[in-house]
């Protein structure tokens, strides 16, 4: 099933997202839709907030980049806990299917450590580093309430104030189908 996906300035996108207990709810059919919403939007990575539902899952699929350096890399993310980062900080150009049609340069560490479930809940504690530990990053905000326009400084954030208001209120150029908070019924 392929959800509407939650735009900015909602305020699920801000909240602190809740662990899952094992058996609580349906983790697999969860990140079946997940996959489904994010391919329909030509997404890389889609936290849980993004589709209304405030728990700490996310998953990520790298074979839409259709970058050979990146590899296909997919997997679903529960309860994910990152341990470490380390190595230089480097700038990326990220985007989010919740803030639609804005890319910013963000800075953070090369190299990530995670722990998380998989859709099996088997525990697993693994390192990424570049594009992959890049997306989980972005990805691991989601589930804490953060943004990556939180990363950016107030001047570039005063600077598309009104591109994000646009987006609250649903005036958006894409296709995928979308909910926003301030959207006129
Ligand atoms: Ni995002």
């Amino acid at each position: 099933m392929v959800y509407p996906i939650v735009m900015y300035g909602d305020p699920v996108l801000k909240k602190k997202a809740k662990a899952i207990k094992p058996g609580s709810i349906d983790v697999k059919s969860l990140a079946e839709d997940m996959f489904e919403t994010m391919y329909a939007a030509n997404g890389v990575g889609l936290a849980a907030p993004q589709i209304g539902r405030s728990v700490r899952l996310f998953i990520i699929d790298t074979s839409q980049m259709d970058d050979e350096e990146v590899g296909d890399f997919k997997q679903v993310f529960i309860n994910p806990e990152i341990i470490s980062e380390n190595g230089e900080e480097w700038i990326f150009e990220e985007g989010c299917l919740s803030i639609p049609n804005i890319r910013e340069d963000v800075e953070r560490k090369d190299t990530v450590k995670i722990r998380y479930m998989d859709e099996q809940w088997e525990e697993h504690e693994e390192v990424f580093s570049g594009i992959v530990a890049r997306i989980l990053q972005h990805e691991y905000d989601h589930i804490n309430g953060k943004l990556f326009t939180d990363h950016l400084t107030p001047l570039k954030k005063r600077l598309l104030k009104g591109k994000l208001s646009n987006i609250s209120k649903g005036k958006v150029d894409i296709s995928y189908r979308i909910i926003a908070p301030l959207a006129k019924v």
